[in-house]
């Protein structure tokens, strides 16, 4: 069983892009995955701008990455690029954090305009934290993504899509563990 981390970008309270990462994490623990949830957002805001290793949800985050065999990273596009927020994060882990770890990266946006933000902005900085795979990632129009009460749902058309690439990724992290046992 590999170990997932779900790591979501947004600022917002009522988030698409946290509601597209309950959905796809569902997705991965019916698979058999271990999955665990980290929401920037709910990080204290003083040590996460300060970047304060020492604090103890701070070195928590860092470990959950740590310990992952696969990580998604999901954000909203923010002025054509991901959010300020994921970046704060981002910028704290270990300058090699996903070395050994296969990495898929989720965009949400208002706009298919900015559909390659996914690719231009966010993939970069994935690779440069030394990922093994960076797997092709996804982009969802926040109108496909609904969410009544507690519920998640995706436009039925476009899940199709997100979800074969979600499978993709779970099949390449379940491909790398014996080769990272062997080593
Ligand atoms: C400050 C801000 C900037 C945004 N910039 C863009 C943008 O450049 N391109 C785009 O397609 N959508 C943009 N959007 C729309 C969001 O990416 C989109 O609604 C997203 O699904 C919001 O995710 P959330 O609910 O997790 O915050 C922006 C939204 C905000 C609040």
């Amino acid at each position: 069983m590999s170990t997932i981390v779900v790591l979501s970008g947004s600022p917002s309270a009522v988030s698409r892009t946290a509601a597209l990462c309950a959905h796809v994490s569902d997705r991965l623990r019916r698979a058999g995955h271990e999955v665990a949830a980290l929401r920037a957002r709910d990080l204290p805001a003083r040590a996460l701008l300060a970047a304060d290793t020492g604090h103890p949800r701070i070195a928590e985050a860092v470990r959950l990455v740590e310990e992952a065999d696969g990580v998604v990273v999901a954000s909203p596009v923010y002025k054509a690029a991901y959010s300020g927020l994921l970046k704060a994060l981002l910028d704290l882990l270990p300058q090699f954090a996903f070395a050994g770890k296969v990495v898929l990266p989720l965009v949400t946006g208002g706009s298919p305009a900015h559909v390659l933000a996914i690719d231009y902005a966010l993939r970069p900085v994935l690779t440069s934290l030394g990922a093994d795979h960076v797997v092709p990632g996804w982009f969802v129009l926040d109108r496909h993504i609904t969410i009544d009460g507690g519920e998640v749902a995706l436009d039925p058309e476009h899940a199709a899509p997100l979800h074969r690439v979600v499978d993709a990724f779970a099949s390449a992290v379940d491909a790398r563990r014996p080769l990272l046992a062997a080593s």
